[in-house]
Order: C-alpha cells, then structure tokens, then sequence
C-alpha cells in the first residue's frame, strides 16, 4: 500500500519518532557530504494553490539534494485553476510522477487527490492541518532539548491549522499542549475531541498566555491572520492583542524554554522583535528542520524500503 501525510493521524507514534531518528541522520550525511542518492530518477510534482517560502523551498531542495526532480506548479497556471476535477488530476499526474506535494485550502481536497493518486500525497498546508511543520517542529525540540519525553508545549493565539496539528501530534506521541486562543478562535472541536479520545497525551485550554506557558518547554505562535483570511486581519487584530509573544509573557515561562514560530511572522503583532532575535528564539534552526524532516519523509515513502505501492 502506498502512505499519504494528509495529517499527523497517518502516523503512529512509533513512525513519528521514526522519522525524527532518520532526519537526524540525514541531517548529518547532508552536512558531512554523504547524503545517499535515494531520490535517484524519482520526480515530485508540487501543486501550490496558496503561497509558500518554506515549503516551497525546502521540499524542492530536499528533492535536488535525493537526488531527484522536482516540477512546481502553482495551480494558477494548470488546468485546476479552470476546474479540472482533481480525481482527474490525481489519476494523470500518477502516470507521470512518483509523489505529490500539495499546499491549497481545503482538507478535503488532499483527501480527494490522495483517494485517487496511486503515489504518495503529502500535504503541504491546507486550513486544517500543517503536518510537515509539527513534524519538522518536534526534530527542533528534540535537538534542543535532548528528548521528547514529559513534553509541553505552549500554543498562544489562533486555534488555527498549526495548533491542530500540535494537538494530533500530542494525542499521538502523549505530550501536552496547553493552548490559549480567544475564545472566537478556539482550534475546531472535532480535533480536540478525537484528542481527548486517543486518551495519551493532554490538551489542556488554558485561560490565559501566562497560565499556558508557566510550565512550558516550549511557546509556539503564529500569524494572527492565515492565508485566506486576510480580509479579517484587522478585526483579528484587536481580538488577538493580550495574546502577543512578547518578553512579559516569555518571563512567565521556565527559563529553559524555546520560542519556535512557523514563519512567517508579523513582529510587532503576535511576537515582538527582542523575541524573535532573543536568546531563547530556535526559530530559524526551526525553518532549517522543515529541510531535514522533508528529506526524511521523502525518503521514506519514496526509496527503495519505502512502504508497498497499491495499484489504483
Ligand atoms: N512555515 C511555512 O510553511 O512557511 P511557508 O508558508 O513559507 O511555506
Ligand atoms: N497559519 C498560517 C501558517 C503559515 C505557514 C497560515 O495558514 O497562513
């Protein structure tokens, strides 16, 4: 069977934590100049429907180092922007391609791509859900902080697609998310129900920025306003001022703690600058890891050890 990354839920705890121990090894064969060629011949098609840096970038550097080939198609210029279905895009795009990565609004739209590709899909963002981010996230943690064990992560601002997957992740590997979001922008209750349903982990709502980052390893925020929402930004802004990152909030946190933000952010709104250039931001060690986690998860659906391909 082939293996999709719609969402964190694709992933068992012990294949999460896989693929963290492979990224960290190839993180190391990259910088020793030993990376192996486990992309050879394969090519990557990644359909971009919202913008990206990150994303964009570090999955198509991960490809080229594999030594595979990456095709980037911003869905304005295909045919998915004139309404081609996608069952019909999934099906010829698998006739050409070995995996595709795609970045677009709704969740079930990946769905549909991946019901009908025969390859790999990996979700590069939609509304609901970030997979490839956490992940990167969780390899940023571990390095700083030698271990995932007994984690607690802090999420301060939108409930938004970040915090869901932070929160799947924690119900999956049984760490704690404590989340404080105004009460408008709650993550989405379907997720914190089926959080609450694994029974390992805690997602905790906090009542307020200091109650969720007092026993905090780690603060996490994000853009008040995301992609599509750009129209709401200065009603959200108002709303989502007590929720700024800034370093009252960070004093109110154990000493030892990392600040990460995805990026890219607004400084000035939900972090301040002093923050994102202080001592405790792992921010930009953060964007490097989205390369090396990419690496790992491409190289683990696509090489040769990869899980069986199921036909269509
Ligand atoms: N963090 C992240 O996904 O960034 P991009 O939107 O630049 O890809
Ligand atoms: N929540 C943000 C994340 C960007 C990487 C957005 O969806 O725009």
């Amino acid at each position: 069977m082939k293996r999709d990354l719609l969402s964190i839920r694709d992933l068992s705890a012990d294949e999460i934590v896989a693929l963290i121990s492979r990224a960290e090894t190839m993180k190391r064969e990259l910088a020793e100049g030993n990376l192996r060629q486990s992309l050879r011949n394969k090519v990557v098609a990644l359909i971009f429907v919202k913008p990206s840096t990150r994303t964009r970038v570090s999955f198509e550097a991960a490809i080229y180092r594999l030594g595979g080939h990456s095709i980037f198609m911003s869905a304005r210029d295909t045919q998915i922007s004139r309404q081609e279905p996608l069952a019909d895009t999934a099906r010829v795009l698998a006739r050409y391609v070995d995996a595709i990565v795609i970045r677009t609004f709704a969740q079930e739209d990946v769905t549909e791509l991946a019901r009908y590709a025969s390859i790999p899909v990996i979700n590069g963002l939609t509304d609901r859900y970030h997979p490839c981010q956490v992940l990167g996230d969780l390899l940023t943690i571990k390095e700083k902080r030698g271990t995932l064990e007994n984690l607690h992560v802090a999420w301060i601002g939108d409930g938004n697609n970040v915090a869901h997957s932070w929160i799947n992740a924690a119900a999956r590997l049984g760490f704690t998310v404590s989340l404080a979001c105004p009460s408008q922008y709650l993550p989405d209750r379907e997720i914190l129900e089926w959080a609450e349903y694994q029974g390992k982990g805690k997602v905790i709502m906090a009542a307020s920025p200091k109650e969720a980052v007092a026993s905090a390893d780690a603060l996490y925020t994000d853009v008040w306003a995301s992609m599509g929402q750009e129209e709401e930004a200065d009603a959200r802004r108002s709303i989502f001022r007590p929720f700024q990152v800034n370093e009252g909030l960070l004093s109110a946190a154990p000493a030892h703690a990392i600040v990460l933000h995805c990026l890219p952010a607004h400084r000035g709104e939900e972090i301040t600058n002093a923050v994102m250039e202080g001592p405790q931001s792992a921010i930009f060690d953060q964007a490097e890891n989205r390369l090396h986690i990419q690496m790992a998860l491409l190289d683990w659906l696509l090489s040769d050890n990869a899980p069986k391909r199921g036909g269509k």
